[in-house]
């Protein structure tokens, strides 16, 4: 088993019983944790997470060392995309609990001094919405359709889709209804499930109802949102055909008809002044799958978000020349807008870094083998201590923490992603990263839910139980005391956090090295992302703080770091 240093927790932040701290952009170097909701902690036995479990989790989350929690949603929905279809945007799901929960959640943050961030979800929402099923029962041309992308279908009698565009959770991105009167009828869009029915947003009743639900959230007490879905708001006027098949191939290399229009600029530029009326420096960060980093700059410009997620960092192997390349290239396109970097390896929709690395690379985010466990596990704690030292704000996803792999071999029948229901869309393997997480004990749930309480809505598998909270803590080679340890010296030292740029340093091949300077101290990071150790021919380069594996040893003018591993020095 690989080893670390540990260094005794100082975090920057304050806590105990006081509001949000108001530390001028906080955002601009968070550590961001998403907690699934579903898979967190199950409060009332039911087998299913919810917002009181989470609530008696957060003094863990203060301990480990991050500045904020971003929940996925959680709100009124028939979960027929678990949660991302909302029937009712302002009431929580009785599954999670109760509006009261919520708030006394962003209090109990707060008091700890932790942030929360709520997730909005405004590409579409449930076909229980009751606009939708307004809709529905009006007919065609009422006044309630025009807010959703509702056609007559092609062909002689309207049996074809009105255009092209294909679902990303695959079939066509069209659902046919039934009219009042029994007759087949009109077609609306959906983009994700047919349970999800796209809003129009040229439709001013739109914009004024999301004006309002940011409002509901932020007088309750929210400190920001993750936008869900961010670049798919505006369609191309007139929804012109794609003229091709497996148009998901095309996504994230190409501007699409239905993703990364000018038009959703608009439409932040409009919400900006909303949250910035509001005190304690509220922020918004977009999920915007789009071609280059630099479209996804478009989204962090100063009347705009504050943050948008890196995915194409997320997508890259652990390959130094790679990592290094998209690095720089997420640098240069945040610079001249002043927004942060960010930095993510896992999320809810993604096969869990821990096995993405431990895979062949590819740039593929869900993968159904689990590979060699412990060089995954090995990668992945060396991929996050470089994720750590860049400059920026960073993303942790529940359960990383613990190192927790992807659940490759869930039986089909306890699956519940709808892209896999749908069997031919966007892989439709995310089940495995939602598993819920181990905190204690020997058996399933492993603290998750009470011991007395029913099994848990995804099955954990029985290795979980080395992987608990309880197992790890205290344990100076486990990657949560990792964790601990790089968040705590992240927190404290003067030259990580916040910026705009890395100073590569030479390095051989397979490895990265860069230095970052502050009046106060230096610090230098090298990851060696080959298999064998690498030599580099560093000066003394300091004070060892931390390392994701075995410790580099110095052999005279040079510092040997080991295989797939991340090294931190103070200078
Ligand atoms: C992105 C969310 O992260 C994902 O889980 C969801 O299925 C889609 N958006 C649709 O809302």
């Amino acid at each position: 088993m690989t080893q670390h240093l540990v260094v005794p927790a100082q975090s920057a932040r304050s806590g105990g019983g006081e509001p949000a701290p108001q530390r001028t952009g906080w955002w601009r170097d968070a550590v961001i944790y998403q907690v699934y909701p579903r898979s967190f902690a199950d409060a009332n036995g039911d087998g299913m997470g919810d917002l009181a479990g989470i609530r008696s989790r957060l003094p863990y989350l203060r301990d480990l060392g991050v500045d904020a929690v971003w929940l996925s949603p959680f709100y009124a929905s028939p979960q027929a995309d678990a949660g991302y279809d909302v029937s009712d945007y302002r009431r929580v799901d009785p599954m999670f609990g109760q509006l009261g929960d919520a708030a006394r959640l962003i209090e109990d943050a707060h008091a700890l001094g932790l942030r929360v961030i709520f997730d909005l979800v405004p590409n579409h929402c449930s076909d229980q919405h009751e606009w939708f099923q307004q809709a529905l029962r009006e007919g065609p041309g009422s006044a309630l359709r025009k807010r959703f992308h509702f056609r007559a279908g092609k062909g002689e009698n309207g049996e074809l889709p009105p255009n092209d565009w294909e679902s990303i959770f695959g079939g066509p991105a069209w659902t046919r209804i039934t009219e009042p009167d029994g007759t087949p009828g009109e077609w609306y869009l959906h983009l994700f499930a047919p349970e999800q029915p796209d809003f129009d947003w040229d439709h001013p009743a739109v914009a004024d109802e999301f004006r309002s639900i940011l409002r509901f959230w932020l007088d309750l007490g929210v400190d920001g949102f993750r936008i869900d879905v961010a670049h798919g708001l505006v369609k191309a006027k007139g929804l012109p055909d794609l003229g091709m098949h497996d148009q998901l191939k095309l996504l994230g290399n190409d501007t699409m008809p239905f993703f990364d229009q000018d038009g959703v600029h608009e439409i932040y530029r409009s919400w900006r002044p909303i949250l910035d009326e509001y005190p304690g420096e509220r922020i918004f960060v977009a999920e915007a799958w789009t071609p280059t980093v630099a479209r996804t700059a478009n989204y962090v410009r100063p009347d705009e978000l504050h943050q948008a997620f890196n995915f194409q960092y997320l997508a890259t192997p652990w390959a130094a020349e790679k990592l290094r390349e998209v690095v720089d290239l997420t640098l240069e396109a945040m610079r001249p807008v002043g927004a942060p970097a960010t930095w993510v390896l896992s999320n809810h929709d993604v096969t869990r870094h821990a096995t993405r690395f431990a895979n062949p690379p590819t740039d593929a985010t869900q993968i159904r083998t689990p590979g060699d466990r412990e060089l995954g596990l090995r990668r992945a704690r060396a991929a996050t201590v470089l994720m750590l030292a860049l400059p920026g704000s960073a993303y942790v996803y529940q359960g990383e923490e613990l190192g927790l792999p992807d659940v490759t071999d869930l039986p089909d029948e306890v699956r519940q992603d709808p892209s896999f229901l749908r069997a031919s869309g966007q892989d439709g393997f995310r089940d495995g990263c939602r598993v819920p997480i181990p905190w204690s004990g020997a058996e399933a749930p492993y603290g998750f839910g009470p011991a007395s309480g029913g099994p848990s809505w995804l099955p954990q598998p029985a290795e979980w139980a080395e992987l608990s909270v309880e197992v790890q803590s205290g344990d100076p080679t486990s990657t949560l005391e990792l964790y601990r340890s790089a968040l705590a010296i992240r927190a404290a030292h003067p030259a990580l956090g916040a910026g705009d740029g890395v100073e590569w340093l030479d390095a051989p091949a397979g490895a990265l090295a860069f230095r970052r300077t502050h009046a106060d101290g230096a610090f230098v990071c090298v990851a060696n992302t080959g298999s064998s150790p690498v030599r580099l021919a560093l000066p003394v380069p300091g004070r060892l703080l931390l390392t994701s594996g075995e410790e580099p040893v110095r052999e005279g003018e040079e510092t040997v770091v080991p295989a797939d591993t991340t090294v931190w020095w103070s200078l």
